[in-house]
């Protein structure tokens, strides 16, 4: 089976790597546009990424059986769709589908009807629809875009003034003002097929710039998978509660979703609840889940773009921990340094069971990922392996899967 990955980052990266770990010969997977990490792996190819006609004449030229597209800005501009159309094998969903990250109200009203558990909401147009839903709500507020914000739609303060300030630079393309949920939070992914969904294992992700969850929101700082501290059967409710109904929804409204339903949920006194879904796979929890998993990734991803999830085994992960810490340059999330060169990869690498999935050349550059038999194992090799990596300026945060054990 030959592949095509879309993307560029440290997730896709770490997507060609376990491609190759579960049986895919390197050969055999292309990678574009990629970076040069992923390029010291697998052939790369130059592409616009967000250009249909693009991506299209790329798959065709290659042969390949599959494209497996990474980020969301390719399936939000219906990339998905294209290469559909022209008879190649996806797993991403089409432009549709993709809204259910793409619209934060589209997801909402997705939930609605499927009966999903989600925090409550009030789509706002207006300022005055803004401040009347802050006021009923009451602090901590919760601010969110209606599109893509690339990380940045979401604010949570209990400042009501830069609560009205952070609408009112998304007021035009509407805004979501939630509920505030207390809890902990937890990301699942399902492989979906538009009829069914498997899920993979549970990962956390650390939001937040900065020890101790301050700063600002990122995309994403660090993660370790499995989650010892979910409840039993937790899974299987997800899967019950959530996954299935929505999927279910879509495709009574012909808009059946094929690819990575990413379910980023909250496990509040009351229960679990949505926070938010993606139609892909999150970065960096791929890193730590498709570092523990067993199975022949290509022959999943294969199955659940052609519709066959419900026939064969389901996906198996390692009992082995995984934990990523992500380096990113001076200035990540608020402000972009200029280039600069990040010595001791190969170094790090070296170390048995840690691997380096590279990303950009600015904002987040590189997830250590350490493979052990206990967490503090994982998390040492993690910590070990980034000590050995130097970037001006470059920050991590120190505590990632400091409390789990
Ligand atoms: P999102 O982009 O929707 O994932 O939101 C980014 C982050 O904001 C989430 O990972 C949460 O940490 C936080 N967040 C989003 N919605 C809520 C909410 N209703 N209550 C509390 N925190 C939230
Ligand atoms: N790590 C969060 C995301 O991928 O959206």
């Amino acid at each position: 089976m030959r592949i095509l990955v879309i993307g560029s980052g440290a997730r896709e990266h770490a997507i060609v790597k376990s491609l190759i770990r579960t049986g895919t010969r390197a050969e055999d997977i292309v990678c574009a546009p990629g970076n040069e990490g992923i390029a010291s792996e697998v052939e790369t190819r130059q592409v616009d990424q967000v250009d249909r006609l693009a991506v299209v004449k790329l798959a065709l030229e290659e042969r390949v059986d599959l494209v497996v597209i990474g980020p969301e800005a390719p399936l939000v501009e219906g990339v998905a769709d294209a290469l559909r159309e022209q008879g190649v094998g996806v797993f991403g969903p089409n432009q549709d589908a993709a809204q259910l990250e793409g619209s934060k109200n589209f997801a909402k009203e997705v939930m609605a009807a499927a009966d999903v558990p989600t925090g409550m909401a009030h789509q706002c147009t207006t300022m005055e629809e803004v401040e009347n839903a802050l006021d009923q709500f009451g602090a901590p507020f919760v601010v969110k875009a209606d599109g893509l914000a690339a990380g940045k739609g979401v604010i949570v303060t209990s400042d009501k003034s830069a609560a009205l300030e952070h609408a009112g630079v998304y007021i035009s393309g509407g805004v979501l003002v939630e509920e505030f949920l207390d809890g902990r939070e937890v990301s699942l992914f399902f492989l979906a097929d538009g009829k069914t969904v498997m899920p993979l294992s549970p990962a956390q992700d650390y939001k937040r710039a900065f020890e101790g969850d301050e700063g600002p929101n990122t995309g994403g700082m660090g993660a370790y998978s499995p989650i010892p501290w979910l409840p039993e059967g937790f899974v299987e409710e997800v899967t019950e509660r959530v996954a299935q109904p929505v999927i279910n929804e879509l495709a009574r409204r012909g808009t059946e979703f094929v690819g990575l339903l990413y379910c980023g949920l909250i496990v509040t006194d009351r229960g679990l609840r949505v926070i938010e879904f993606n139609a892909r796979f999150g970065d960096p929890e791929t890193q730590v889940v498709l570092r523990r998993l067993t199975s022949n990734l290509a022959e999943l991803l294969m199955r659940a773009a052609t519709g066959k999830l419900d026939v064969g085994p389901s996906a198996e992960f390692s009992k082995r921990k995984a934990v990523t810490v992500v380096l990113a340059s001076e200035g990540y999330p608020t402000s972009t340094a200029d280039y600069r060169e990040v010595v001791g990869i190969e170094s790090a690498e070296s170390i048995e069971d840690v691997e380096v999935c590279k990303a950009g050349r600015v904002g987040r550059v590189l997830s250590v990922v350490g493979c052990g038999d206990s967490f503090q194992e994982a998390r040492t090799l993690a910590y070990e392996g980034m000590s050995r990596i130097s970037l001006q300026g470059g920050h991590y945060r120190n505590d990632i899967a400091a409390r789990v054990s």
